[in-house]
């Protein structure tokens, strides 16, 4: 059974004026511990995805099933992360972590062993993100990267199965993402977890995808997936590689023909009459 099943799925905003076809009939299973990437225009639909999957956004139509059962809200089975980073200013690092397992014990009044043994797991996460020496740092005082470190061990804590994440390292500069890159896949591999990794850079979705599923506009829906030939575990220096190069162009050149841009000039053509039109 796949741990993920996306069948027919169809999404339409209403709006008072018209309504938007953001997803229209979109199939695809993902395997467990799979990790793939979304790549595709502004516009396509990755994000309503996305959250048609982690159950914040209602579909129209078709059906989304995780480990078999169907998804209508939010579960503890999927945990997102977005790309602003979300931390809560006033706890400090460690008890972002454990934030929402406080939630849970309070809910369900657990016995203090569950309560022992989920502090045990925030100290693991905490060093497995390799950020032991700032545990009780508040996020304004970390950096971006560590700040969105601290994001997602918060997200792993529920021993999530599936992580979701919405452009996450979108707002880091190039060195730090490379770092974040290998980082997540240590987690990925470490934690088992599924991932679903939202991202518009081509280059990041090849290095960590497993396939690479790209969508297309009006409507969202998908336009290819490719399955990435390189070797399980990553380095950069692959980047440099034929294989690499060669599915990035190919996957660049895909996106520029699903959007009717060829050249970068068509594109800053499209910006200017939108600019004069605005
Ligand atoms: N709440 C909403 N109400 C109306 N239309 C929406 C809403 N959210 C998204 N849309 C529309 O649905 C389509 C898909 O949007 P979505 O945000 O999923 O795209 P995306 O692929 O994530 O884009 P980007 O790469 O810019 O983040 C777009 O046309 C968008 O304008
Ligand atoms: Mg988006």
């Amino acid at each position: 059974m796949s741990k993920v099943s996306i069948q027919n799925v169809g999404k339409v905003f209403e709006r008072a004026a018209s309504p938007v076809p953001a997803l229209d009939n979109v199939n695809l299973s993902i395997e467990d511990n799979e990790f793939i990437t979304l790549v595709g225009a502004s516009g396509c639909g990755k994000s309503t995805l996305l959250r048609i999957l982690a159950g914040l956004e209602y579909r129209t139509s078709g059906e989304v099933l995780c480990d078999g059962k169907r998804i209508n809200s939010p579960g503890a089975d999927r945990a997102m992360v977005f790309q602003h980073y979300s931390l809560y200013p006033w706890l400090n690092v460690i008890d972002n972590i454990k934030f929402s397992r406080q939630l849970q014990v309070n809910r369900e009044n657990l016995t203090s062993s569950d309560v022992e043994a989920a502090s045990g797991r925030a100290d693991a996460l905490l060093n497995l993100i390799g950020l032991g020496k700032v545990r009780n740092a508040y996020p304004n005082q970390l950096s971006g990267g560590m700040q969105q470190r601290v994001a997602i061990a918060r997200a792993l804590m529920g021993r999530p199965s599936v992580l979701l994440m919405d452009e996450p390292f979108g707002a880091l500069d190039s060195q730090t993402r490379e770092v974040m890159h290998d980082l997540i896949l240590h987690i990925h591999r470490v934690e088992k977890t599924t991932i679903v990794f939202v991202t518009h850079d081509v280059e990041e979705a090849v290095y960590l995808g497993q396939r690479v599923v790209l969508m297309q506009p009006r409507p969202g829906r998908i336009h290819s997936i490719f399955p990435v030939p390189l070797p399980a575990q990553r380095t950069q220096d692959m980047k440099y590689s034929a294989p690499f190069r060669e599915l990035r162009a190919e996957i660049l050149a895909r996106i520029r023909e699903s959007t009717g841009i060829t050249t970068d000039l068509d594109l800053l053509q499209k910006l200017n009459v939108q600019s004069v039109s605005a």
